[in-house]
């Protein structure tokens, strides 16, 4: 069972596997916002400080939306992520 440790939260969540980053989030009182829900505004922007290779590949819309928003290597949008392993995020 994956585990998501939210860094700004300080808070650990045990999630399903391939459970949506979005999901956890919501349901646990997270403190990252969202807005379009769709890979489009960052405003749900993420870095990854362990564990990338445990998030799904990025979507069609952060290989827009990212290099447009000046993300570097480590940062992701929540709202396109799903969760295969542990992670630790920062937001
Ligand atoms: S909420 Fe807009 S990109 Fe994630």
């Amino acid at each position: 069972m994956p585990t998501v440790e939210f860094v700004p939260d300080g808070k650990k969540v045990d999630v399903d596997n391939n459970a949506r980053l979005q999901d956890v989030c919501e349901n646990n009182g997270i403190g990252l916002p969202f807005a379009c829900k769709d890979g489009q505004c960052a405003t749900c922007l993420i870095t990854v400080e362990e564990g990338m290779q445990n998030l799904s590949p990025k979507t069609d819309a952060e290989k827009e939306t990212l290099p447009a928003a000046g993300a570097t290597e480590k940062q992701r949008l929540a709202c396109q992520c799903s969760l295969k392993g542990n992670v630790k995020l920062n937001y």
